[in-house]
């Protein structure tokens, strides 16, 4: 089968009856033991007495006097080793000629705008990077951008959570940007993903953001020609990213050079320091310099990460925007079915809903494939991705998956992390995940940036209690799927 097939006209619009079985209620879990001590709640604390945390407040506070500095003749002046300029006048004129896209009407929650006020010049960054930043559409900073920006400027380690889609990528990317210097030739800052897909992805963030910079990224991962990741090392790279085995690899073979990195960002860490991965960030961080920084973002962190922040972070800044766990615009549906009644019933949501883009989620690489045969037989587009396919059709299916070249995409967990299309408004856990953090992860790829999206679970009987399990887990519900959806909740 092709990997990708095309709409038929009128997309969208079902074929196949109105199924009503999957609306059938779940059977009740039978009484089961306490579920076991919450893993997202078990989020690894900094520990900070009062002193340390009167500290941070002051050196945020530092980043917040803007006002004190302005001054009308928009001289450049220097705050704490960060080089500013004036941004009265001069700031209007130089704004005026960026090429910044429409802004996005569309509903946002409070995840993303319950923010303190800040602004990005606030922490007096480039110009250059302001430029590149304001040209992507960022107005003002996230709260996650907020509380982690000021802070990785100074210097510090930090482990941050904030829910999904609400700009932890630039809340990294921004201060690597700023403190790299542009006229040293050497690796400066590295940046570490789970998967391919992703360092491609935030090697375009660092791209796009430092569009005005003079800064050399580079992205590096498996499934790629090690000898053109050589041959472009001989050229100046500033930033790299990528994922862990491959820059192990070049770092070992001493053609990557990390003596001079003082900056180590983990993205999706809790994944990164599973038993999977950890092993090589241990080994590459032998290879930094002793006085580097260590920053680490997810939206989950179980408490296992506990050990690894104990022995390789110094007096990390903690920050916890998950008070509560899943995001706010996200509305979740179980539809009990039946193993054979599934396909059925994904045709009848496909039938029903108003689905601008959505990623269907199967457990297993030979589900994946055989599911997007069904929904291309169905008459549906569809592409698919997986781990085990080339690395050249991954690049490919991604791409044109971004570019809207197709409704549906159905996947293996390979997408469950990180990945950001803003246009996907629908999710299918076709098959459901065993754990609430893939839970959380994977429902996270709809509602980005405080949009509005639809969670639909596919639930059989043996799921119940995973069901039953994850709903405490994350103190959330999902309720059982209504016979009509309002196109209100997922489509603003
Ligand atoms: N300040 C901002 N203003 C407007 N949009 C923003 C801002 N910061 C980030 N975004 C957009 O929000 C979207 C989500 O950002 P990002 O991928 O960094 O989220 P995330 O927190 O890393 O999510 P995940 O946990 O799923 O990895 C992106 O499309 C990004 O361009
Ligand atoms: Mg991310």
């Amino acid at each position: 089968m092709n990997y990708r097939a095309t709409y038929p006209p009128g997309n969208g619009s079902g074929r196949g009856g109105n199924s009503s079985n999957f609306y059938a209620r779940r059977p009740q879990p039978q009484p089961q033991p306490q579920p076991q001590p919450q893993p997202q709640q078990q989020f690894v604390q900094g520990n900070l007495s009062a002193s340390q945390h009167g500290q941070q407040l002051q050196q945020q506070q530092r980043w917040l006097r803007r006002n004190e500095i302005e001054n009308d003749s928009g001289n450049r002046e220097e705050v704490g080793g960060v080089q500013s300029y004036g941004i009265n006048h001069s700031i209007q004129d130089w704004k005026s000629h960026l090429n910044i896209p429409a802004p996005d009407t569309r509903y946002q929650t409070e995840d993303v705008t319950a923010t303190k006020g800040n602004e990005f010049e606030d922490y007096f960054l480039k110009r250059e990077l302001l430029m590149g930043i304001y040209e992507k559409g960022f107005e003002s900073p996230s709260p996650i951008q907020e509380e982690s920006i000021p802070i990785a400027l100074t210097g510090r380690d930090i482990l941050a959570r904030a829910k999904n889609g609400t700009g932890k990528t630039a809340a990294f990317c921004i201060p690597a940007l700023e403190k790299i210097d542009q006229a040293k030739n050497a690796i400066q800052v590295v940046i570490l993903v789970p998967t391919r897909e992703l360092a491609l992805q935030t090697s375009q963030v660092c791209k796009e953001l430092g569009k005005y910079l003079k800064i050399q990224v580079m992205v590096t991962t498996g499934g790629t020609s090690l000898k053109d990741d050589i041959m472009r090392l001989y050229q100046p790279v500033h930033l790299v990213v990528g994922t862990p085995g491959r820059i192990l690899d070049l770092v070992r073979k001493d053609i990557c050079v990390l003596k001079d990195c003082s900056m180590l960002i983990v993205d999706e860490a809790d994944k990164l320091l599973s038993p999977e991965f950890q092993p090589s960030i241990e080994q590459l961080i032998g290879f930094l310099p002793a006085k580097r920084q260590i920053l680490l973002f997810s939206a989950t962190f179980p408490v296992t990460v506990k050990g690894f922040k104990d022995r390789y972070l110094s007096k990390p800044f903690t920050i916890n925007l998950m008070d509560e766990l899943t995001l706010k615009g996200i509305t979740h549906y179980y539809a009990f079915v039946e193993e054979r009644q599934k396909v059925h019933c994904l045709n009848t949501l496909f039938s029903k809903l108003q689905i601008n883009q959505s990623i269907i989620f199967c457990n297993s690489v030979n589900r994946v494939e055989l599911l997007a045969k069904k929904i291309t037989e169905l008459g549906y587009s569809c592409f698919y991705i997986h781990a085990k396919m080339l690395q050249d059709h991954r690049n490919r299916v991604f791409h044109d998956f971004r570019n809207g070249a197709c409704r549906n995409l159905v996947c293996t967990d390979l997408f469950t992390r990180g990945i950001d299309i803003q246009a996907v408004n629908v999710v299918i856990n076709f098959d459901f995940p065993k754990n609430s953090e893939t839970y959380l992860h994977r429902v996270g790829r709809s509602g980005r940036y405080g949009h509005l999206g639809l969670a639909v679970n596919l639930i059989t009987y043996e799921d119940r209690f995973d069901l039953y399990r994850i709903e405490q887990e994350l103190a959330a519900e999902i309720k059982q799927i209504p016979p009509q959806i309002d196109q209100a909740i997922y489509c603003r």
